[in-house]
């Protein structure tokens, strides 16, 4: 029996973290593939990030997940970038390469297409899709959604600006324009809810007509009851709308896979955790 120093340490560092669903995940993960791991959540003080990095690593830690508000530091310590990490200029994912150099790596926007391609048999495919927001958590989930070879991806935020300067720093990948929240034309395929408007309960303001009876909408926030995005989805005829927590499982699975060299199952942990149960 290996004691618990010889156990393979991981971490999610985050700043609130008591809420945090990824060592329950990575528990169950680590059951179903019979695993070794101990992973935790810690707190980290805002000032403390580097520093609680590269101790834990020193120390023997073998991988990271790293969620707000240090995805961004994450990706600027790393010496090995992914192009996901890359492109999404924050990590979720830190890990040592053979060479002992820091890796950073993205594993959401993986999540979120395997969420919605996978699970929820969903098709991105020459659709027409409407990503709303244009922060950190939309920048994270670009690149793979426009590797799915979508018709066409418009980006409307808040602030438009901030949209035009993301969908500019993606042209290289795909057909992606910003447009002006009251600009917008519909119908849409697919709308994602990439804002955080939906944790203060708020509604992006949105026009009429974005919707047909086939469309299809994802919060990527997920709450106990329908996030505002999703309800205003189901009042405005959306075919279905699925909220984030498949997503927040996807992740996990990737950065498991990308630490331990095994993809986990996903299925009953996010029927657990859909259930309330514990996992
Ligand atoms: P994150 O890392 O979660 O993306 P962020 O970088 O602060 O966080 O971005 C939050 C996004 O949600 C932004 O697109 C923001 O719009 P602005 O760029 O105009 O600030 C959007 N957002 C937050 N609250 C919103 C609200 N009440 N209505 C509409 N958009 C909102």
């Amino acid at each position: 029996m290996a004691t618990d120093t010889q156990i393979d340490q991981y971490r999610v560092f985050g700043n609130p973290i008591h809420q945090s669903k990824s060592p329950s995940i990575h528990k169950a993960f680590a059951l179903a593939t019979e695993q070794q791991i101990n992973y935790q959540a810690q707190l980290v003080a805002e000032d403390e990030f580097e520093h609680t990095v590269t101790e834990f690593f020193e120390s023997g830690g073998k991988g990271l997940n790293i969620t707000v508000p240090f995805k961004q530091r994450a990706f600027a310590m790393a010496q090995t970038l992914s192009p996901a990490a890359q492109k999404a200029e924050a990590a979720n994912t830190l890990y040592l390469n053979n060479q002992g150099q820091l890796v950073a790596d993205n594993t959401d926007g993986m999540g979120l297409v395997r969420d919605i391609c996978h699970n929820l048999s969903g098709e991105l495919k020459g659709k027409r899709i409407l990503v709303l927001g244009a922060g950190g958590a939309v920048r994270g989930v670009l690149q793979p959604i426009l590797a799915q070879l979508p018709a066409q991806v418009t980006i409307a935020n808040r602030t438009h600006s901030k949209a035009c300067d993301l969908a500019a720093s993606f042209t290289d990948l795909g057909s992606i324009a910003a447009v002006p929240m009251d600009q917008l034309q519909g119908p849409f395929d697919w709308i994602i809810n990439g804002t955080s408007a939906s944790l203060a309960g708020d509604l992006p303001p949105l026009p009429e007509g974005l919707l047909t009876n086939t469309s299809r909408c994802y919060d990527m926030m997920y709450s106990a009851d329908t996030t505002v995005f999703n309800a205003w989805a189901i009042e405005q005829g959306a075919a279905q709308a699925d909220d984030g927590l498949g997503m927040l499982v996807e992740q996990a699975a990737q950065s498991f896979n990308l630490w331990r060299g095994i993809l986990p199952p996903t299925a009953t942990v996010l029927s657990a955790l859909r259930s309330g149960l514990n996992v």
